[in-house]
């Protein structure tokens, strides 16, 4: 018989959603084992004996894993369905016949660089904080930030009373009215790009993210996907920045 493992443990390797999030999926009262909702964190239980729904749908187990990278377009939410019937980003993954979540998220006018897996073990290690994963963003933004304002968003800026991490920052293009920055961090927070260029006073007016780590768009169209290999996996661990490599 198999060994018994915590529950959030098992919808992570079953490809429902990182570790985190499974965690909240079970608070939020949406997953059964053998018919109870259970809600209670710590709950184990065996995998094969038992049966655990997620949504009213069976969880079957893990399952091969797959890694996608989408270049998401504006207009997509990155949530796995939406109360206000508004298109979700799966929906352009034809031909996937895996059950895939994304990993984190992008605002629903963002667009670029996303992440989707059946791998919550691998999902979670990303979004995870220690590993300090690089995320690129190339943002327009209102105005032409002065010197002074850069080098606070370089040093970390107060968004909701807590100082960002250290972040790199460079300005690529200036047009009329805006300027092209890209900015590269490693933290996750809700809506953190914009809130930083908002604290120094330069809205962004569009964002694309470019990579995670060294692992870029490439030529990937907007609404497009390819699916990742081990190679491809590794990049988004690297420290060196695509932004790094190709600019200094
Ligand atoms: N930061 C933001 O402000 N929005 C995103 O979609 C991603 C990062």
């Amino acid at each position: 018989m198999e060994k018994p493992v915590r529950l959030q443990k098992f919808l992570a390797q079953a490809g429902i959603a990182s570790r985190r999030k499974a965690e909240e999926y079970i608070t939020q009262g949406r997953v059964k084992v053998d018919g109870k909702i259970i809600t209670a964190m710590g709950a184990q239980i065996v995998p094969g004996k038992q049966k655990v729904f997620f949504d009213n749908r069976e969880v079957l187990g893990e399952e091969q894993h797959i890694y996608i990278l989408l270049n998401k377009p504006k207009g997509y939410v990155t949530t796995l369905s939406d109360p206000q019937g508004r298109p979700i980003v799966t929906s352009l993954l034809q031909g996937i016949k895996e059950r895939v979540f994304p990993v984190g998220r992008l605002d629903l006018d963002t667009e670029g660089a996303l992440l989707l897996t059946n791998d919550g073990e691998l999902a979670q290690s990303i979004l995870h904080p220690s590993n300090e994963v690089f995320k690129t963003y190339e943002a327009e933004v209102r105005g032409f930030p002065a010197p002074t304002a850069i080098r606070a968003l370089e040093k970390g800026v107060l968004v909701e009373k807590k100082k960002t991490a250290p972040a790199k920052v460079r300005i690529k293009q200036r047009n009329k009215l805006n300027t092209r920055i890209t900015i590269t961090i490693h933290e996750g927070r809700k809506r953190q790009v914009k809130k930083m260029f908002q604290a120094v006073g330069y809205p962004v007016q569009s964002l694309k993210r470019l990579s995670y780590g060294s692992l870029g768009l490439d030529n990937l169209g907007v609404g497009k996907y390819k699916i990742l290999n081990k190679n491809d996996l590794k990049k988004i661990f690297s420290n060196k920045s695509l932004y790094k490599q190709k600019n200094s």
